[in-house]
């Protein structure tokens, strides 16, 4: 599942950012330019389309063709200045500076404006668009199927449900990814809604503000993705009784509920999101955070080729010579687009483990939880606890 996810997000941003070429386009007569672009090639840049620019990109001069020193003009090299620029921009040129890193001799970067109209139009726009969705989505399922009530009589018994290290790791991991999310979406898209209405001024102190909880707020969320993980992930082995549940829609529109043990089949989807998501997330939070040091994607890209992958999407062979800067501008896109995806279906788990379910908060509240909750939502857990205690089961567990 998580190299389909891969795959898909993948396909999506590189098919937007627009790495595949159309090789089978007629290259167009440039005689009349002398081999340099004319008119039609502007003017298709200018409407977008994608062209092969080798004509350019490879048009740097030549310096063995360079007249001698003694000659006249001799001193300018085989490379006119427009060559020059080229090489610069297509990062073909031999530089040689003064600062050191792995990005010191990127002095153009061609593919910067791309990223950077990805960024500001598409990936705010079906973001957006995700999140209002989603809100929309759970504000109808509201009004069609309202709160979800515990069905029985309550015994007025609680159960231990989380001990105090499990809720204090989940309200890590919630509170961390809350004010993670806000401040993103304040970098992301405060420069298009915030400076609007507050002001250059005011925004620059939000975005200063932002930027540095978002940097130092994310270790607490990987700390607690780490907690999470371990606490939970022997709860969250798939097993026969999800078929069961899923099969049944979770009892959601139903009457009766399907046998669940401590987590659900849903409650599992959501805790392999977290930690598969969160865990992708971090990674390339991580490249962004230090600039330059991690680069994820010439790698994966040379995977994804060498396993066909790229191929039997259609996207031919994807670059692996990726500058410096680009790998950080796919790690930010890509950072940006699972987060939204996680967001996306985190604010469905609040809804559902707050206003959407009685009784389902006092489980990360208090840790206890009223038992005839427990026995209509997690019957086979019930039983375990109370065969752990020595209690005999109380009533009939909900078998259906
Ligand atoms: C105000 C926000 C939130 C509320 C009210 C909330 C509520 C809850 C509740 C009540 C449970 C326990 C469900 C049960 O007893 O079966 C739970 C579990 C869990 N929560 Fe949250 N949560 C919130 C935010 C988050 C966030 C932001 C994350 C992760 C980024 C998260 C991750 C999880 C996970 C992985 C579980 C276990 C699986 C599950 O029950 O779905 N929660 N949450």
């Amino acid at each position: 599942m998580f190299r389909a996810l891969i795959v898909l997000l993948l396909s999506v941003f590189i098919a937007s950012t627009s790495f595949a070429q159309d090789a089978t386009a007629p290259a167009p007569d440039r005689s009349a330019t002398g081999g340099a672009q004319t008119l039609e090639d502007i003017l298709a840049r200018q409407r977008g389309e994608e062209i092969d620019d080798s004509f350019r990109r490879d048009a740097t001069g030549d310096p063995d063709s360079a007249a001698g020193m003694a000659e006249q003009l001799g001193t300018l090299g085989g490379a006119s200045d427009p060559e020059l620029w080229r090489a610069l921009r297509y990062n073909s040129a031999d530089i040689t500076s003064s600062s050191r890193g792995p990005a010191a001799t990127v002095l153009v970067q061609d593919g910067g404006m791309r990223w950077l109209e990805f960024r500001q139009g598409p990936l705010i726009k079906y973001g957006g668009y995700l999140l209002l969705g989603t809100i929309a989505l759970l504000a109808l399922f509201f009004l069609i199927r309202g709160r979800i009530r515990i069905d029985g009589e309550k015994t007025g018994r609680t159960i231990e449900r989380f001990k105090s290290v499990e809720r204090f790791g989940h309200w890590m991991l919630a509170g961390s990814f809350i004010l993670l999310g806000i401040t993103g979406l304040v970098s992301l898209m405060g420069r298009k809604f915030l400076i609007p209405v507050f002001g250059h001024d005011s925004f620059a102190l939000l975005a200063t503000w932002s930027k540095w909880v978002h940097n130092n707020v994310s270790w607490a969320f990987m700390i607690a993705l780490v907690m999470i993980f371990v606490m939970w992930v022997v709860h969250n082995l798939p097993d026969r009784t999800d078929l069961n549940w899923l099969a049944k829609g979770g009892g959601i529109f139903t009457k009766g509920h399907p046998p669940a043990k401590k987590f659900n089949a849903g409650q599992k989807l959501i805790f392999w999101s977290v930690i598969v998501l969160g865990t992708s997330i971090s990674v390339s939070g991580l490249a962004l955070l230090f600039p330059f040091e991690i680069n994820l994607f010439s790698a994966t890209f040379a995977k994804l080729n060498s396993l066909g992958i790229s191929g039997a999407l259609g996207l031919g062979e994807l670059p692996t010579a990726l500058a410096p800067h680009e790998e950080m501008q796919l790690s930010q896109l890509w950072h940006a687009i699972v987060s939204f995806v996680l967001m996306a279906i985190i604010l469905a788990h609040i809804y559902i483990g707050s206003v959407g379910m009685e009784g389902a908060y006092a489980a990360m509240g208090s840790g206890e939880v009223e038992e005839q909750w427990a026995r209509e939502h997690h019957s086979l857990w019930v039983d375990e606890v109370k065969a752990k205690e020595g209690t005999a089961p109380e009533g009939a567990t909900p078998a259906e």
